[in-house]
């Protein structure tokens, strides 16, 4: 984990309420964006490892398409079983209309 900042996405394609997959330094992450802001955490599930690109964002509230946990997109918390570990959480940020992300903690 560095500070290697990967271009994932043109801020404009992810609106309020939407989430964008990408692969940054060969891990697949998950940018979604609030009202407060941009958020970017692992996407994939860790309870059983489902693609949570396939699931359902309300709010901050990220829903696992496989069996329903929920995660905290702000801070990764894991909101309730099935899965009792936080998904990691990376640092995002917007320069000239992209957004980037690094791995690592926010
Ligand atoms: S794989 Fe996500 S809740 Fe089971």
């Amino acid at each position: 984990m560095g500070d290697h900042w990967q271009d994932v996405a043109a801020e404009a394609d992810i609106p309020v309420g939407g989430m964008q997959a990408a692969v940054v330094d060969g891990r697949r992450i998950l940018v979604c964006r609030l009202r407060e802001g941009l958020f970017a955490v692992d996407a994939t599930c860790t309870h059983a490892a489902a693609a949570l690109d396939e699931g359902w964002l309300r709010g901050y509230r990220l829903s696992c398409p496989l069996h329903g946990a929920a995660f905290d997109v702000r801070d990764g918390r894991a909101l309730g079983p099935p899965a009792f570990h936080w998904l990691p959480t990376h640092r995002v940020r917007v320069e000239g209309g992209r957004v980037l992300v690094a791995l690592g903690r926010a």
